[in-house]
């Protein structure tokens, strides 16, 4: 995810756009920078790190002045944060400028194509070999620039929203979107762009959102013209009044990032699949592991290593490698493993997760089995991190930044690429048939949808938490691949809302914690109908017999739960390894309205950080 912006008009555009960047810092913070024509000369600052590293630099090294420029913050997808890779970036010629949102994922064989017709390349990323694509068809075609840009999107695939812009012919910006937003706010004789609106807010409440497959040209300060990316088709531009203030706009319009993140979820499972899982063909291409596919493929066991949420994720990934790929699973506290002097053969394969990817006691543990001779693979989601940087191969989530103390889309979007590793090895080792696998990669396709399904339940759990918000102990039941989502549900409301909360798989409540409960005690149970039904129902009977408070996450149509549970909150229907990913969202926002009606800092709770770099 990044964030990009642009300003054509009568303004300075340099403070639009500086201030743009700081407003969707929160979509990527590796590396920035702004491009400006000042009239006489292009202009481009890019650096390494935060807006305001950009700013202390541009400030010193070039002039801010010009009427247009475009400004980009980045999370890295191709290629370091450094500040060769930062956007924007130049063609060849030294006249094509462009930022980019998204992933070209045929950049290779473009780039290719382009080294051979004499183009040479600086950056790693697939934003040059874009520019550069536009720059070839706008001189081997003479066309205007509009016209090269939707030929050279043609033949791409990927996503993107891109801004781009010719110094010879500095009148007009172009924009594109494919699967990343895109918004163009529409002034007096001036247009601004940007990922969301938060950057214009100020100036203009008239707003046109492309929609994907959309292309537009702004020029000459109040001409406007939007086209279909494939057909050329004109489209009648749609101008939206918007309805933001400048209050909620650094969350998106959301009241804090956490409630963002939670709705972000769809998407970013979609951006973890993307490029990675081909349903029809009945392929999940993943680099990192099909370069090592024989350590994996020969592993002896396979060792989880992470801490909190990304723990939890760990356990879920033990269910669901052990049933499809039959490969022993350990899941280990990293804080724990690191000082234990853990058996480990080389012929183990280690898997540390980590959001950051610099939780330092990860990052030890990491060292301890590299030192033992293991092959360690990383799940990260910052890009360029220090884990993914220390393991010896990994795969990234791609869930986007997450600012939000309390762990939500990376939770969910961990148990993705974990999924997608153990389907990918079950079929690699004959466990799983074509058919089988072709099943649950459709399967697993319908999943962002039915988070968004499942996003739908928040005004019930607005309800429930409403009545539940002042008690002091909570429990959370579930079995099977959904024990660790009960961890996760009870750490959430736990990190949020300081009420204690434990997780316990649903059986072993008669073994201790059922001595805890009475009509005070309100008991989250994940009755989902896939998995240990009526084993799980019989365990809220002896709730119900004790006068607990039964709470139930259950399968959509449930009707046996419904009549014991004293409130039900409905998901939609999985197969059963991947009801994980459905049933944590109402547990996440169960959480977070319970910590906000308490008058929590939800994005920041006491006493904790996004990332945890001491032991
Ligand atoms: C809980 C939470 C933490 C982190 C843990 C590991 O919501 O965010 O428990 O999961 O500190 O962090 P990462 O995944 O960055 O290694």
């Amino acid at each position: 995810m990044c964030g990009i912006v642009g300003y054509i008009g009568h303004r300075e555009a340099y403070p639009i756009i500086l201030q743009g960047l700081q407003r969707l810092e929160y979509r990527g913070y590796d590396s920035a920078g702004i491009a400006l024509y000042d009239g006489d000369h292009l202009k481009v600052c890019k650096t390494k790190g935060k807006v305001e590293d950009l700013k202390n630099r541009l400030e010193s090294e070039i002039s801010t002045k010009g009427t247009i420029g475009i400004g980009h913050t980045r999370w890295a997808t191709h290629g370091v944060p450094n500040d060769i890779n930062s956007h924007p970036h130049i063609s060849n010629s030294g006249n094509l400028v462009i930022i980019h949102n998204g992933i070209i994922e045929n950049y290779d064989p473009l780039r290719q194509e382009l080294i051979n017709r004499g183009y040479s390349f600086q950056s790693d990323t697939d934003t040059e070999v874009l520019v550069n694509l536009i720059e070839d068809v706008k001189s081997k075609e003479n066309v205007k620039l509009g016209k090269a840009v939707q030929i050279a999107l043609n033949q791409t695939i990927g996503a993107y929203a891109i801004a781009v812009f010719d110094k010879t012919k500095p009148n007009e910006i172009v924009v594109a979107r494919l699967g990343s937003p895109l918004a163009i706010g529409v002034g007096d004789d001036e247009f601004f762009i940007a990922s969301d609106a938060t950057p214009f807010i100020e100036y203009t409440n008239n707003a046109i959102y492309l929609e994907d497959g959309e292309m537009a040209v702004v020029r000459n300060h109040k001409e406007l013209e939007i086209r279909k990316i494939k057909d050329d088709s004109l489209v009648d531009p749609y101008i939206q009044e918007l309805q933001l203030n400048l209050e909620q706009i650094e969350k998106g319009g959301y009241d804090h990032f956490m409630i963002k993140e939670i709705y972000e979820q769809p998407d970013a499972i979609t951006d973890t699949f993307r490029g990675r899982m081909k349903t029809k063909e009945g392929i999940i291409r993943m680099a990192g592991i099909d370069d090592n596919i024989d350590k994996f493929l020969n592993a002896r066991r396979i060792v989880v290593v992470a801490c909190g949420t990304s723990w939890h994720a760990g356990l879920v990934a033990e269910y669901i490698f052990e049933e499809f790929a039959r490969i022993p699973v350990e899941v280990e506290y990293a804080s724990e493993f690191r000082y234990r002097n853990p058996v480990i053969y080389e012929d183990d394969v280690v898997i540390a997760i980590s959001q950051s990817g610099e939780t330092a006691d990860t990052m030890a543990a990491i060292k301890l089995a590299k030192e033992k001779g293991a092959f360690v693979f990383g799940v990260c989601n910052v890009v360029g991190s220090s884990i993914s940087r220390e393991t010896h191969a990994g795969a990234y989530t791609h869930a986007g930044p997450e600012i939000g103390v309390a762990s939500t889309k990376a939770f969910t979007t961990q148990i993705t690429i974990l999924t997608l590793i153990a389907l990918k090895l079950a079929k690699l080792k004959g466990k799983l048939s074509l058919t089988e696998f072709r099943t649950y990669l459709q399967e697993l396709e319908s999943i962002p949808a039915k988070v968004a399904e499942a996003l739908k339940s928040n005004e019930q759990a607005i309800r429930v938490a409403a009545q539940y918000k002042d008690v002091a102990n909570a429990l959370y039941l579930g079995r099977g691949y959904n024990f660790p989502v009960a961890l996760e549900g009870a750490l959430k409301l736990k990190e949020i809302s300081y009420i204690h909360a434990e997780g316990y798989p649903a059986a072993e409540m008669k073994h201790g914690p059922i001595a805890l409960i009475d009509e005070e005690m309100p008991v989250v149970v994940i009755a989902t109908r896939q998995g240990h039904y009526e084993k799980v129902v019989s365990n809220i009977e002896e709730i119900k017999a004790r006068s607990g408070k039964i709470i139930g996450i259950v399968s959509k149509g449930d009707t046996e739960v419904k009549k014991l549970a004293d409130h039900v909150i409905e998901i939609p229907e999985t197969l059963e390894p991947f009801t994980p990913l459905l049933t944590t969202i109402p547990l996440q926002l169960l959480s977070y309205h319970i910590a906000v009606m308490l008058g929590k800092n939800v994005d920041q709770p006491r006493n904790l950080a996004k990332s945890v770099t001491v032991e």
